[in-house]
């Protein structure tokens, strides 16, 4: 083991996916787990296969198609779970099967309800277990943070000897203090047998906000995998940002002394590519990705900044990808010019999907004098999903009148999925509310709005504004996204393409699904 590297488990697509509304598909995942092998995540947490069909079939793919990372599965200390996840993961280059078991009194007593021997036999056990397929196997003591030292102690040996490689220390509740938590890892360094033999790795959740310097005082104490989620989404308050850990790592390498494999520049588009598939809006503070992160409003730091970039920068925003705001492109712009400039920006596209973007950026151009960075981003995650996406309806156009004397009314024509063409009109308390329910005349899908939300990319009068709305329906939720020069276009299109998703999960039936940890 290279002592002075770090390297990452990223769970965005098991913990990350249990967040509250998170829900992603098979497709999806995998686009994920694509951006992660760019990123140079080491390995990539791809689900808990025997928690449903779904999730085995998602895990499964990513085995056969991402070569790079090793192709980590999920499963309780429990033989079926075991056998379920190796069956996911034995396809892949590198598999690896993570083995968890709660270790604390209170999850043994209440949840578990057996003495701690038989814990301990039962971690044993199933370890051997998945060592009989894979030499690759982590295990995880569920509440490690709240387990007594002497019982973690003791549990990590009995493992190491069973045959684990990595020893992950959950803080699964998220109830650690730095200073704390980089003494346990020591603690486990200086008194567990076979830990030196072993990779000590951390899994820290934020409900206390510490998640991230957790994790950095474990690294410091010498743990050397760290897990965690692209923008820190995970079940509550969500698990260690990795983009923040990445960053404090690589900022801090003067103290830290550690360095990765990753590729800083992937961040920005993994940060967006999980916003934009989960629909939770990265907020604008947000350390590292938000977007005011290298935004200076104050004139002192503007001032400063301009001189001379490093006086109120940490970072520079390049290392992270983050798209410039500069003007790129215009109405006068050609093929080359655009392809160039999307190659920059790391999309790789055919003849043929360029010809169909150029279409959108002259839409674009018209309407907008200055396309930049940001504007083309957005472009091509619109395309991604065009193209990515089944569209059962298609909108052809859209009208409004609204004005503070008219009765806001919204006029539709859409394809529908035998190919017909659909025109209706309806109105609605506000314009918003108008478009909606004209797209609900025509597909007739019964849901709820949960959420609706627009923000403005790339500033000023003729910003784009891009709309993110989540709808349900039987318990199923689709999140949809839509972008344009006017905002209530935008919030047809992403209404649109709500529907349409949750027209292919199955339009709302219930899924069978067995709890997650
Ligand atoms: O938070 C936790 O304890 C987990 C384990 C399964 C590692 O997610
Ligand atoms: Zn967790």
């Amino acid at each position: 083991m290279d002592e002075d590297r770090v390297i990452f488990l990223d769970t965005t697509l098991r913990d990350g996916e249990q967040a509250a509304g998170a829900g992603m598909s098979g497709e999806e995942k995998l686009e994920i787990a694509r951006q992660l092998e760019r990123l140079g995540i080491d390995i990539i947490e791809a689900g808990f296969p025997a928690s449903s069909q779904g999730d085995f079939e998602a895990v499964q793919t990513i085995a056969r198609e991402i070569r790079k990372p090793t192709i980590c599965a999920l499963a309780h200390a429990n033989p079926n779970a075991i056998d379920r996840a190796w069956e996911a993961i034995k396809d892949a280059r590198q598999p690896r099967i993570h083995v968890f078991l709660s270790t604390s009194d209170i999850h043994i007593m209440h949840q578990l309800r057996r003495g701690k021997e038989e814990v301990m036999d039962q971690a044993v056990e199933n370890v051997r277990r998945a060592k009989g397929y894979t030499d690759d196997v982590e295990f995880s003591p569920m509440d490690a943070t709240r387990t007594e030292p002497g019982f973690l102690y003791a549990m990590l040996a009995a493992v190491i000897e069973a045959g684990a490689t990595t020893i992950n220390i959950p803080d699964t509740v998220g109830y650690a203090i730095p200073e704390e938590f980089g003494k346990l890892i020591a603690g486990i360094r200086e008194n567990v047998k076979g830990a030196d033999k072993v990779r000590i790795s951390v899994h820290c959740h934020d409900d206390l906000g510490m998640a991230v310097a957790n994790s950095l005082a474990a690294v410091k104490n010498g743990a050397r995998q760290v897990e965690g989620c692209i923008n820190g989404i995970g079940e509550r308050a969500g698990n260690a940002a990795l983009e923040e850990v990445i960053m404090g790592l690589e900022t801090r390498r003067d103290f830290m002394g550690v360095s990765t494999n990753i590729d800083t520049k992937q961040i920005y588009r993994s940060s967006r590519m999980v916003s934009d598939i989960t629909g939770f809006p990265v907020q604008p503070n947000k350390a590292v990705v938000g977007a005011n992160a290298f935004r200076h409003a104050s004139g002192i730091h503007q001032d400063g900044v301009i001189k001379e970039r490093s006086t109120y920068e940490i970072m520079d925003p390049q290392e992270i990808g983050l798209p410039s705001n500069m003007l790129v492109l215009g109405k006068l712009s050609g093929r080359a010019g655009l392809r160039s400039r999307l190659e920059e920006l790391g999309y790789q596209l055919s003849t043929e999907q360029l010809a169909q973007v150029f279409e959108r950026f002259k839409g674009l151009a018209d309407k907008k004098r200055e396309v930049t960075d940001r504007d083309l981003d957005l472009l091509m995650r619109e395309e991604y999903r065009a193209i990515k996406e089944a569209e059962p309806y298609k909108l052809e156009h859209i009208q409004f009148i609204s004005s503070s004397t008219d009765i806001p009314t919204a006029t539709i024509r859409i394809i529908d999925p035998s190919g017909r063409t659909i025109s209706e009109a309806a109105t609605g308390n506000g314009p918003v509310d108008a478009v909606y329910n004209v797209i609900n005349r025509v597909v007739g899908v019964p849901n709820q709005l949960l959420d609706y939300q627009v923000q403005a990319v790339s500033g000023g009068m003729d910003a784009v504004a891009e709309v993110t709305v989540r709808i349900e329906s039987n318990g199923v939720v689709s999140v949809g996204r839509g972008s344009d020069t006017d905002t209530l276009s935008a919030s047809a299109k992403a209404y649109m393409n709500a529907l349409n998703r949750l027209i292919a999960m199955g339009g709302g039936q219930p899924a069978t699904t067995v709890a997650t940890p």
